[in-house]
């Protein structure tokens, strides 16, 4: 018998522990800003037309995107989908270190209690994003030079000083951001250099002791299917597992190319599960050559409904995120020169064929085999 640690729900089918989960937030949510339950907390009404939300609240599951504070203040479409369709968000960058304590000691929370309120408005799940990585810290951090001993007192106060700031209000953090390389071995970051692989379970420990009732996830890139980074992070949950450590999920990041998704999704969701942690896909997108193609757009569909379709049917994958919903926001084009279109939306927010996909996938819910 897996027994899941307290702070992480398992899902089972539509009336499991997610779903008592989600009402709670949504409970306290409702508290906090004096609203009514949404009727998107009870499963809402499961029609084919109905958003993407509604329907993922039948499965037991939520549907969320990483959102962006000042697209939401400045762009009403945006922030209208967003509420619409969605019942979580991520903040894509808000809640990041170099975000909140740009100068050592003087704290901006603005933006991301800005995305918070937001969701409390509109009775979202936060997933908190995230308090320990290599990239976006601040350079008071990364350009001065401070002992081992220094530094694990500073990480110890920024997860302490954050995750207090958002008590009560995140669903999940992501604790701890992509600490491993493709071949299974440890990226050599600051914290690892500085502090060693033990680290990670510090970062948890600090993280809960801060909010109990937050579930704590470890989150990657590159390990949807079964390979060698994936075998370090499996490897590793199960030894904070067994260590105590309150581990409570793994973060399937999902950065897609069309047409090449791993085939043992599933099955490395359900290896994950049965240590006794929750997974979830928190950063879904699937990219394409530019300018997209229809037969492009067509793999993508097929690519994204295969995705959710995976998550739905496997006890303990609690949600499914996009990163950023349109392709006029989203991180690709930038960073993956000639590639882009890998939302749910383009970027005059048309809903391309993969949001009708995803609500296909939602709306069978278990009904539909994968593979
Ligand atoms: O805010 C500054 C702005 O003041 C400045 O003028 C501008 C000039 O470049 O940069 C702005 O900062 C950018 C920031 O996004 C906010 O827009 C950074 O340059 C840019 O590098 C940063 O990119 C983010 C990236 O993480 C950083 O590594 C992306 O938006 C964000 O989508 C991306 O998200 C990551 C997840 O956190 C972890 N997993 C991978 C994922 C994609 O890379």
């Amino acid at each position: 018998m897996h027994r899941p640690p307290s702070s992480a729900p398992s899902r089972r089918a539509t009336s499991g522990r997610l779903r008592r989960t989600l009402l709670t937030a949504a409970v306290a949510v409702a508290a906090v800003a004096g609203a009514t339950l949404p009727a998107a907390a009870h499963g809402g009404t499961a029609g084919r037309n109905a958003p993407l939300r509604s329907l993922a609240a039948h499965d037991g599951i939520y549907v969320g995107s990483a959102l962006a504070a000042g697209t939401l203040a400045s762009d009403s479409t945006y922030s209208s989908i967003a509420a619409t369709q969605f019942d979580a968000v991520t903040p894509e960058n808000e809640m990041k270190w170099s975000s909140v304590e740009p100068t050592q000691g003087a704290f901006d929370w603005a933006p991301a209690d800005q995305i918070v309120s937001f969701a409390q408005d509109h009775h979202m799940l936060v997933r908190g994003h995230n308090l320990v990585w290599n990239s976006q810290l601040p350079t008071w951090l990364t350009s001065g030079s401070y002992s081992s001993a220094q530094l694990a007192a500073l990480l110890k106060k920024h997860i302490t000083d954050e995750v207090s700031h958002f008590k009560g209000k995140i669903y999940a953090w992501d604790v701890v951001n992509e600490p491993f390389n493709g071949d299974g071995s440890y990226v050599q970051d600051l914290w690892y250099n500085a502090l060693g692989p033990g680290y990670i379970a510090d970062a948890l420990r600090w993280a809960h002791q801060a909010d109990p009732k937050a579930v704590l996830y470890l989150n990657d890139y590159n390990i949807e299917g079964q390979n060698a980074k994936s075998d370090a992070m499996y490897a590793l949950v199960k030894q904070l597992r067994a260590e105590g450590v309150p581990i409570g999920g793994v973060g399937l990041e999902s950065h897609f190319i069309a047409g090449e998704l791993p085939t043992d999704i599933k099955a490395n969701m359900q290896r994950f599960t049965k240590l006794g942690v929750n997974v979830a896909v928190t950063e879904l997108d699937d990219r394409v050559e530019l300018p997209a193609t229809a037969a492009e757009l067509t793999q993508q569909a097929a690519d994204y409904g295969s995705v959710v379709t995976d998550c739905v049917q496997v006890r303990g994958c609690v949600g499914v995120t996009a990163w950023e919903f349109d392709d006029g926001h989203s991180w690709v084009p930038g960073v993956f020169a000639g590639q882009g279109a890998a939302n749910l939306y383009d970027a005059s927010y048309q809903a391309k064929p993969a949001y009708y996909a995803v609500r296909s996938a939602l709306a069978a819910g278990r009904r539909t085999s994968s593979h």
